[in-house]
């Protein structure tokens, strides 16, 4: 189980080890704490980090290993520049909700910076500009209304057409003293500094209950452990008492690593044209990382798709010699723009961070130093505008009605497209959703002509899955649990595996 091991695994992941660097649970190592931490991206490793460092025992929990999830499928840029983001943030919730998420970004990114510095972690960490660009004259007007809404807020904006991209741009906002970084360096070197004092780091332990009370009992598979306090950074919630799986859609993109002739741009850059293309280095400026195609989890025929426009797209505008890595990943869009941190309901010791939208390495940084002063009582001045419990207009529930009918009619559509004409058909490495017996089955042919059939309904929600042609994987369309052809879950909201099926005679 687990993001290691997918099929593409990222440039992060392969430059680190693959080992495990802490033991599962062991019942008697350490068994009650102050807070547990479940999930060990960055929002979980910074949030553990800020909660030991204000003098409370903390248990970091791991299902797989420290940054394997989506921090170890990032492009890890650290920036409060999000796109066109504070324009229409500041148009739809106000200036005072806008400063305090661009203040809250700006303190997540300095807040990585000193716990590197502290902690002297070694992982490319890396002071540079961002830019949020386009190509077209038309949308330079956006570009504009960007910086002059984004200076109003107090961030570091400007706006400029010289970048070092090898292409001309029409403009761009750049914000000045942004970084860059290798995510799961990071992760692995702030989690190290964590054990020890009543504190515990565990990984390939997956948290499977939580008994609120006093004290709240962390259910695990390797045992129960007791806290008076319960942090979910498991990327979704689990467990999620919130319905966060209904106010946030989950969106996939692609990354590649390339090995160019000419110089590697220093920059960070993120175009608003369609497709969307996103530019960085890596490996001390000897790699680019490129990123695009975002679209909707599960909802894409033939993502190998994606992987080749991505990679025709760096061939036109790069001067390639050799592509190193490729990966892909998905992450969490909130319905109003605007990620959920704090409480899972009011007055819960249960308190959870999620909805992202693809800024995770600030925002789960922010994360960290909200939830840290709310576990000790004290004020946050961010923690209104993030507040998970908030009743908003745009979180209505026309809205949630919307999103679950959306996943629904689309699911429904998809399975009468994807339905195979049977197994046999299915060529090796390829999977469909097919009908046997008048049950959806999700079917794979591995590449020696055996078929590995499992239920193709998803233990979350029972929405039906689709196959995932890149990475070979079985995804949701309705939450973006994803599972393995043999169905282990690889990603939630999902804690259930798909139950087996027999395979088809003959098949
Ligand atoms: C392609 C792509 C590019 C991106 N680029 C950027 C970027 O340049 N800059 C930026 O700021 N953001 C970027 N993002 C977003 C960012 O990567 C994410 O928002 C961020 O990594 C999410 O971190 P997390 O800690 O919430 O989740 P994760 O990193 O997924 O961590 C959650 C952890 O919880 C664990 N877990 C799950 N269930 C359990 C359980 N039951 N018990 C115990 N552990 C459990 C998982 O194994 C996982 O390790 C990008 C996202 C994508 C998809
Ligand atoms: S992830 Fe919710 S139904 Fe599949």
């Amino acid at each position: 189980m687990g993001n290691l091991r997918e099929t593409n695994p990222s440039l992060w992941v392969t430059t680190t080890p693959a080992e495990s660097t802490f033991l599962p649970l062991d019942i008697g190592a350490g068994t009650q704490v102050d807070v547990a931490v479940v999930g060990a991206g960055i929002a979980g490793v910074v949030t553990a980090a800020l909660l030991k460092a204000s003098g409370a025992t903390v248990a970091l929990i791991e299902a797989d290993e420290i940054g394997s999830g989506v921090t170890g499928y990032t492009t890890a840029k650290i920036t409060s520049l999000h796109g066109l983001k504070y324009d229409s943030l500041a148009k739809a919730n106000g200036d005072d909700a806008a400063r305090a998420y661009g203040e809250a970004n700006q303190a997540g990114l300095e807040q990585i910076a000193s716990l590197i510095a502290a902690h002297r972690i070694d992982c490319d960490f890396s002071r540079r500009d961002a830019f949020t660009y386009t190509e077209q004259s038309a949308q330079v007007d956006a570009i504009a209304a960007e910086v002059e809404t984004a200076q109003r807020l107090g961030l570091p904006a400007s706006f400029t057409t010289d970048t070092d991209l090898p292409y001309d741009i029409a403009g761009a906002v750049r914000f000045s003293d942004q970084a860059q970084f290798h995510p799961r360096q990071f992760c692995l070197g702030l989690a190290a500094t964590l054990p020890g004092a009543g504190s515990l780091v565990v990984e390939r332990t997956r948290v499977t209950g939580i008994k609120e009370g006093s004290p709240c009992v962390v259910e695990t598979e390797h045992g129960v452990l007791q806290a008076g306090q319960v942090v979910l950074t498991t990327h979704l919630p689990i467990l999620d008492r919130g319905g966060f799986f209904a106010k946030c859609h989950p969106t996939r993109s692609y990354a590649l690593a390339a090995r160019l002739a000419g110089p590697v741009p220093k920059g960070m850059y993120l175009s608003v044209d369609t497709p969307s293309r996103s530019v960085r280095s890596a490996q001390g400026d000897e790699l680019v990382v490129l990123g695009g195609e975002s679209h909707k989890v599960g909802q894409d025929d033939d993502t190998r798709r994606r992987y080749a426009d991505l990679e025709e797209w760096s061939l036109d505008r790069f001067d390639v010699v050799e592509q190193t890595h490729r990966w892909s990943a998905q992450d969490y869009v909130p319905v109003d723009g605007l990620p959920f941190v704090g409480r899972q309901l009011p007055g819960s010791k249960v308190f959870v961070a999620t909805g992202f939208q693809k800024w995770g390495m600030s925002n789960g940084a922010a994360a960290g130093l909200i939830i840290s002063d709310l576990v000790a009582g004290a004020e946050n001045p961010w923690a209104a505008t993030f507040d998970a419990t908030r009743q908003r207009s745009t979180l209505g529930r026309d809205l949630v009605r919307e999103n679950v009918n959306v996943g629904v009619r689309f699911v429904a559509d998809r399975v009468a497209r994807m339905r195979a004409p049977s197994v046999e058909t299915l060529p090796p490495g390829q999977g469909a959703v097919v009908d046997i017996d008048g049950e959806k089955v999700a079917a794979y042919r591995r590449d020696d002509g055996t078929v590995c059939a499992v239920s193709a309904v998803c233990t979350h929600l029972d929405c039906i899955v689709a196959f995932n042609t890149a990475e070979k994987s079985w995804d949701c369309p309705c939450h973006g649990s994803r599972f393995t052809v043999e169905g282990k879950v690889i990603q939630g909201p999902a804690l259930a595996d798909l139950a087996p099926h027999e395979p088809q005679a003959g098949a």
